[in-house]
């Protein structure tokens, strides 16, 4: 298959009109799937009321068929046709926090999307992109749109449409180009189906953000630790995972550095994950800096470019610096562990 790539400028006037984004929702509607930017990651879109097309996304994936894909829509309006219910915590979530980085869990109306796209499940989870070309794509098209992030199963999400080039050339039917995604890290994920919502997945919205509108909130106790059954399908996958072997450094930067020492004495080419703040701290094969310690943003939106950037240089070893799980630190740390496949090497006391 050929991979359409239209290129399109977020900041031009209606979008909407545009004929690169009229062709990309014309694949859309003949159940066709086209990939597009979003405010976090590139998305792979497809039309969530045709199996057709979601098994497309799957396939083009290698995505394991229990993974539910996230509704995209851009207006509530779209809503009522497909979810049954809408709590009091979801509405004010969706008036605060849409359009953006905000996935909600709400119970799903039977009978209008594709099974396969809630692999068989009564709760459907749905978000608002806060991207212009994303809003357009979708309103263009008059669907809700199933989309998981743009990558193979498995590899980091793709930040730039170069990652969904490399992952996915010639299994998809195009690529809309938008430029780097802003975020960098995925959409939160809250199930608003409980009484207490609970978040599945950290994201792009902090933990603190949401208290603030709608009070205390619960956190899926399989985020904290690794044996607990993940409410979320999508959290018990090995993900984000960069070719070579990740460690996440808890210590000091002579410490990380004395492990890279051990590894190059074998032989080992090693790379190192910092920010901008410490790179000249190292020596190492590669040290890529990550955004900002002090700006936890700057270091969300570089995180997938830079496990991606290790694959390119094909190092057999990474040691990362760890980061405050504090704000979007929290995603980061998610994203990183998963990464890392939980492995922590953790500096010994003194004495
Ligand atoms: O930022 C994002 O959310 C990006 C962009 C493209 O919108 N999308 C994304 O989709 O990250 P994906 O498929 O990579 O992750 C969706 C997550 C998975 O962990 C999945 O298991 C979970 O959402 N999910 C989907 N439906 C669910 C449901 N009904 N209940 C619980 N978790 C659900
Ligand atoms: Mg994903």
């Amino acid at each position: 298959m050929k991979t359409h790539v239209w290129s399109v400028d977020k900041f031009v006037d209606n979008l909407e009109s545009y004929p690169q984004i009229t062709q990309a929702a014309n694949f859309l509607k003949n159940n066709e799937v086209v990939a597009f930017p979003t405010e976090t990651v590139y998305g792979l879109g497809g039309n969530a009321e045709s199996s057709d097309a979601v098994a497309k996304i799957f396939a083009a994936k290698g995505r394991p068929s229990d993974n539910p894909l996230i509704i995209h829509i851009a207006s509530t309006e779209q809503l009522a046709a497909f979810v049954s219910s809408i709590p009091q915590t979801a509405a004010v979530l969706m008036d605060n926090f849409w359009p953006g980085p905000l996935t909600i869990v709400l119970n799903k109306k039977e009978g209008k999307l594709s099974e396969l796209a809630t692999a068989g499940l009564s709760t459907v989870a749905v978000r608002m992109p806060d991207h212009p070309i994303a809003l357009a794509l979708i309103k263009q098209s008059g669907l809700p749109i199933a989309a998981p992030s743009a990558n193979q199963s498995g590899k980091p999400s793709p930040t730039l449409a170069r990652h969904v080039f490399e992952d996915l050339d010639g299994q998809i039917a195009g690529i809309v180009d938008g430029g780097p995604t802003g975020v960098g890290v995925e959409s939160t994920v809250i199930d608003c189906t409980e009484a207490i919502p609970v978040i599945l997945r950290p994201g792009g919205v902090t933990k603190e953000q949401i208290e603030a509108v709608i009070g205390e909130v619960a956190v899926d106790p399989a985020l904290k630790n690794a044996e607990a059954a993940p409410k979320s399908p999508g959290m018990k996958y090995r993900h984000y995972a960069p070719n070579a072997p990740l460690y996440l450094v808890a210590g000091s930067h002579a410490f990380l550095q004395k492990l890279v020492n051990e590894q190059r004495a074998t032989g080992a080419k090693v790379g190192v994950l910092t920010t901008e703040e410490a790179v000249r701290d190292y020596d190492a094969d590669l040290v890529l800096p990550c955004g900002r310690r002090d700006q936890l943003e700057t270091v969300a939106a570089s995180l997938y470019g830079t496990l991606r950037a290790f694959n390119e240089s094909r190092v057999d070893v990474i040691f990362s610096e760890i980061f405050p799980e504090t704000g979007v630190g929290q995603a980061i740390m998610n994203r990183l562990s998963k990464a890392a496949a939980n492995q922590v090497i953790t500096e010994p006391v003194e004495g």
